[in-house]
């Protein structure tokens, strides 16, 4: 059926095609991965890059980034923005060190109890560090899922929030569930775009309802408010 299409399709381009090369892609730490997702919750993969870098560079543990003076950490942050971000993840990296023992949360639950992190860092944090079956649902998703299964519900509102985060975990593999989410957020990134998708490069484009109804541009559908 189309979901199973959708699943399997999107596995095997993750394995075969998906050249978008980031470091912290395939990264084991979760300390490393919890960082990236803190990084990337309001910036760009490209323009968070060298700070990811930076960060692991001069703190390659969490118990170093907790050691470290404040005003060193709020300095290599500079640029990224948003400074609740940076005071959260220095709070949590000392949370972590003092009180866990310096082991990071590794239930779904344990992660998203922690400061700065909603349902989308915890589902990324969740299957990237320790293969749990969350799948990650943002911007990205709402589009991918919007034009493959024609969905007009508007993705900003009660229902569409629900529709989308059920449907999204329909289609999760729980045993490849790194690769999906990974996979998910590389193509819509790269492939299914929001202006001008490349649907010709697509794995999906076969059953995609978007791309034979020619309903691309119109999807996905935000409520007016
Ligand atoms: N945005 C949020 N998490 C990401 C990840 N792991 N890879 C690429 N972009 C992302
Ligand atoms: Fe997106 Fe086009 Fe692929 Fe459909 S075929 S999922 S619209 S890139």
């Amino acid at each position: 059926g189309l979901k199973k299409y959708f699943t399997t399709q999107l596995l095997s381009w993750h394995r075969n095609d998906n050249d978008r090369n980031l470091p912290w892609k395939n990264e084991q730490d979760p300390y490393k991965i919890w960082l990236s997702e803190i990084i990337l919750q309001q910036t760009r993969a490209l323009q968070g890059m060298p700070y990811y870098l930076r960060f692991t560079e001069t703190y390659p543990t969490i118990a170093d980034m907790a050691a470290a003076k404040d005003e060193d950490v709020f300095r290599i942050w500079q640029g990224l923005g948003y400074y609740n971000r940076c005071k959260n993840m220095l709070a949590t990296a000392r949370l972590v060190t003092t009180e866990f023992g310096g082991k990071f949360p590794d239930t779904y639950e344990g992660i998203i109890s922690l400061k700065g992190i909603g349902p989308y860092t915890a589902a990324a944090i969740a299957s990237f560090a320790y293969g749990l079956p969350h799948a990650v649902v943002d911007g990205n998703v709402y589009r991918v899922l919007s034009r493959y299964f024609a969905i007009e519900t508007p993705f900003d509102t009660t229902e569409g929030k629900k529709q989308f985060a059920t449907l999204a975990q329909e289609l999760i593999d729980p045993a490849h569930s790194q690769g999906y989410n990974q996979a998910i957020m590389d193509l819509g990134a790269t492939v299914c775009t929001p202006r001008n998708p490349l649907c010709d490069q697509c794995p999906l484009q076969k059953n995609c309802v978007a791309f034979h109804q020619n309903l691309t541009t119109l999807l996905p559908v935000r409520s007016k408010k």
